[in-house]
């Protein structure tokens, strides 16, 4: 079955950059020129998709301006004659592609967020990115297109993972996979001494309609949350899912570091900006080790 829809769930409190987030979304945080949120729908585009569903709270009313027309802005830009920016705000989204919203009234989890956007999904397969886990791929296909791939060579779901170290198994869900990679278990933050293996899910899935069925039923797990974990631990035991190695760097954009290693790394490959970045930073490593 052809996928094309996309669930982004960007209602969470994002605590991690309050006072940046206090009225604001975590996920229109800019790294270099873009906002978190594009890089994703970006990605989803890329892999076929045209649906955009985002599952939002309070605050979150500049993720819906940022993807809508800006008459005023255009207007003002054309009469300037500034035609590049006119394009780069008028081309954020194909024509083809639409967006829908759903709230999520409390921040009750990951799992809860996806379980919001089952009236607009309904039964049928769909994928879910988290805007900040920023996976940049310069010169080959979108982490998303690549899943997406597999998901019809294999003809079931996939979870983007990664390998972490042993030390680190304690922010992630892992995976526990067979020979063929797919997934016999799956545990939300687990311990290192009690973690099944060091391939952590990232914020990239394609998953059944059938997962709405388990994210009902399922308590509240780690941190008090609906985990998307959880529920995807139930389906793997009646249906086949895999764990897929993509090609590509994640930045973890939801923690203050990796936020500033995206910009940075990004900034220093940009086009444009690039040269003079790096011979700033240059210049500024010297003066440090000058004293
Ligand atoms: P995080 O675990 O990073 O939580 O959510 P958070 O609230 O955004 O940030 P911190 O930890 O307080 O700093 C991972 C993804 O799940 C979404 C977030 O928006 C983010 O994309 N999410 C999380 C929801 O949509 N709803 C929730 O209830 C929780």
């Amino acid at each position: 079955m052809k996928i094309t829809k996309a669930v982004f769930p960007v209602a969470g409190l994002g605590t991690r950059f309050l006072p940046a987030t206090k009225a604001s979304p975590k996920e229109m945080l800019t790294v270099v020129d873009k906002p978190l949120i594009q890089y994703a729908v970006e990605e989803a585009i890329e892999a076929g998709i045209n649906e955009l569903i985002f599952v939002t709270s309070t605050h979150k009313r500049a993720i819906e301006d940022h993807f809508d027309k800006n008459f005023e802005l255009e207007y003002n830009l054309e009469q300037k004659g500034k035609l590049d920016l006119l394009e780069t705000v008028r081309n954020i989204l194909p024509a083809d592609v639409n967006c829908a919203y759903i709230r999520q009234k409390e921040a009750l989890g990951l799992g809860h967020a996806v379980l919001c956007a089952k009236p607009l999904v309904g039964n049928e397969p769909f994928a879910v990115l988290l805007a900040d886990d920023l996976i940049d791929n310069a010169n080959g296909k979108g982490a998303l297109l690549q899943m997406m791939e597999q998901y019809y060579y294999q003809k079931c779901g996939v979870i983007a993972v990664q390998e972490v170290f042993k030390k680190d198994t304690g922010s992630y869900g892992i995976v526990k996979t067979r020979a063929d990679n797919s997934i016999q278990a799956i545990v939300e933050k687990p311990k290192p001494e009690s973690a099944p293996s060091t391939n952590a899910v990232v914020g990239r899935y394609i998953l059944p309609g059938e997962i709405f069925d388990y994210l009902e039923k399922i308590p509240k797990g780690a941190g008090g949350e609906i985990q998307l974990t959880d529920a995807i631990a139930k389906l793997v035991e009646s249906q086949r899912l895999v764990a897929y190695h993509f090609d590509g760097t994640r930045y973890d954009c939801g923690d203050k570091l990796g936020f500033l290693i995206a910009n940075f790394e990004l900034a220093a490959r940009d086009k444009v900006l690039g040269k003079k970045f790096m011979a700033h930073v240059e210049s500024m490593l010297k003066n440090i080790k000058q004293g």
